[in-house]
C-alpha cells in the first residue's frame, strides 16, 4: 500500500551560492557518508549532488508528512546508490522508500514514494 508521496525542486544557483559561503549547509544536509561522496566530485557535480540530496530529503519529509524538523532531520535520511547508480533512501538506517532524483542546468528535483507491504 502506498502511504505517502513527496516531491521537491531546488535551484542549483541557490545551493551553489550557499555552499560557496561555508561548509555549514552541506554538513547539515549531508550525512558523513554523503559528505565523503561529495568530496570526491568535481565542482559541477558537487552542486548537483548537494541539491539533489537536499531535494530528496525534503521530498522524503513531505512523503512522511512531518517536514524537516525534530522527528525527521536531514541527518536521519541517507541516500545510497547501488553499483549501477540507482539511489535508495534510508531513514534511521532502514531502507524505507523509493526515490528518484534529476538535475538539469538550473534545477534539481526529487520524488519519494513510501509504501508498506
Ligand atoms: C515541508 C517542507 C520540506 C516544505 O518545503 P518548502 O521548501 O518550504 O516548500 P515547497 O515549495 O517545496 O513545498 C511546499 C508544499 O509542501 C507541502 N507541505 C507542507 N508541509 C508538509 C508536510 N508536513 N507534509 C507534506 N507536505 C507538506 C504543501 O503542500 C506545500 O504547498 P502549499 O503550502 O501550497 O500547500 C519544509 O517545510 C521543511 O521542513 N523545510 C525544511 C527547511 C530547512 O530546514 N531548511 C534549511 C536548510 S539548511
Amino acid at each position: 500500500m502506498i502511504t505517502g508521496i513527496g516531491i521537491d525542486i531546488v535551484e542549483l544557483s541557490r545551493i551553489r551560492r550557499i555552499d560557496a559561503k561555508s561548509p555549514k549547509f552541506r554538513e547539515r544536509v549531508l550525512t558523513e557518508f554523503e559528505q565523503a561522496e561529495y568530496s570526491r566530485l568535481t565542482e559541477t557535480r558537487k552542486a548537483e549532488f548537494l541539491a539533489g540530496r537536499f531535494a530528496a530529503k525534503e521530498a522524503f519529509s513531505k512523503a512522511k508528512g512531518t517536514g524537516i524538523g525534530g522527528a525527521c532531520s536531514f541527518q536521519d535520511i541517507e541516500i545510497r546508490k547501488d553499483a549501477k547508480g540507482k539511489p535508495s533512501i534510508y531513514f534511521k538506517h532502514m531502507e524505507t522508500g523509493l526515490v528518484s532524483i534529476t538535475h538539469s542546468k538550473e534545477f534539481a528535483a526529487a520524488q519519494v514514494l513510501l509504501q508498506t507491504i
